[in-house]
């Protein structure tokens, strides 16, 4: 089934409509933007990667009609005078430097990184009435097609990117999306819900991330609805054991990201996540890219190595040796795709 007839329909509103269909039967649609953000600074070092790059903690305030929320983010610019690409990592964890993100090689690339951890929005569990999703839901009911935790953890990137947007020292042109694993999974719906991103990373994502789901490897939808239902929205559980009868797959996400550039990347030995169905995925989303003349991902014709990187689409994988894990060399790919464009 092609993802895209362009005799039938212009890219912008077969692209809105792969947004509904992932929104309404997957991770629910996302929150609505708040009526007004604003921010604090509440920390500064200037020390901070020894004086290059310094790093400021501020808290983005978020107010709705019924109520306020507030997540603390990371901010790491490079000091000198122009203006820098930058990362949006939405991370595990809240503090920096952190095991999954090498602030200072980063930024000695020339990137600045603005992060925050997933769990200051809104827990990674069962309870709906914490965070964001306890403004948003409020002691009410959530329908079958409500945000899932996925849809609020990157509604939270968006804002990053609202506030990414007031800084001067930022190239608003070249900003990445990018996560690692569930935060993987929100990268790419991020990459396809906000434009304004203009490459998504999905680092490890698998499972209702990058890996096409039609025989997908190691973890099916039946395990994830059973153990993380409240990622998803309750519609998503329709395809458990159904994988065949979806009138969708990922690829179907990837492809909602182009003409922007999409970087997914899998791990040898991260069995779980199926790294050549996340491979297909990319061979799969290339037909959209085709479509407007564009390469999507420039491959061999066979499955991946472990040590095969693919940079000159604008899909850009790579298979690195090992295990599951956001690694410095994961890290080191993709600022090395985004530095040839
Ligand atoms: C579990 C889950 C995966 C997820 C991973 C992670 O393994 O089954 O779908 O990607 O956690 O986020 O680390």
């Amino acid at each position: 089934m092609p993802i895209w007839n362009p005799q039938d329909k212009d890219w912008n509103e077969r692209r809105s409509e792969i947004i509904n269909i992932l929104c309404n039967e997957e991770y629910g649609f996302l929150p609505p933007k708040p009526e007004k953000l604003s921010w604090e600074v509440v920390e500064e070092d200037n020390r901070f990667c020894a004086g290059k790059a310094p790093l400021k903690k501020v808290l983005l305030k978020a107010d709705f009609k019924s109520g306020s929320f507030f997540f603390p983010i990371c901010v790491c610019i490079p000091k000198a005078q122009k203006k820098y690409p930058f990362f949006v990592h939405i991370n595990f964890r809240d503090n920096v430097p952190d095991k999954y993100m090498p602030s200072e090689e980063i930024c000695d690339n020339g990137f600045a990184v603005l992060s925050f951890c997933y769990k200051d929005v809104t827990s990674d569990d069962n309870d709906f009435s914490n965070g964001l999703a306890g403004i948003i839901y409020n002691g009410k009911a959530r329908k079958d097609n409500d945000s899932g935790k996925i849809a609020m953890w990157s509604w939270a990137a968006s804002r990053v990117m609202d506030y990414a947007q007031t800084l001067t020292e930022l190239d608003l042109t070249r900003a990445t999306i990018v996560g690692h694993s569930r935060l993987g999974k929100t990268s790419l719906l991020t990459g396809a819900t906000d434009e304004r991103f203009s490459c998504a990373i999905s680092n490890e994502s698998g499972c209702s991330g990058a890996a096409i789901s039609r025989g997908k490897q190691g973890e099916t939808i039946k395990n994830i609805c059973n153990r993380f239902p409240y990622w998803f929205c309750d519609n998503y559980k329709k395809y458990i054991d159904k994988e065949f009868d979806m009138p969708f797959d990922q690829h179907f996400l990837l492809a909602a990201i182009a003409p922007r550039k999409v970087y997914v990347a899998s791990a040898e030995e991260d069995l779980w996540a199926d790294p050549v169905s996340e491979f297909l995925s990319c061979v799969a989303a290339s037909e959209v890219f085709e479509k407007m003349g564009l390469d999507g991902l420039i491959h061999n014709d066979n499955l991946p190595e472990a040590g095969e990187v693919f940079h000159k689409g604008n899909i850009g994988y790579h298979l690195r040796a090992g295990l599951h894990f956001f690694s410095r060399e994961d890290w080191l790919h993709f600022i090395e795709f985004l530095k040839q464009k």
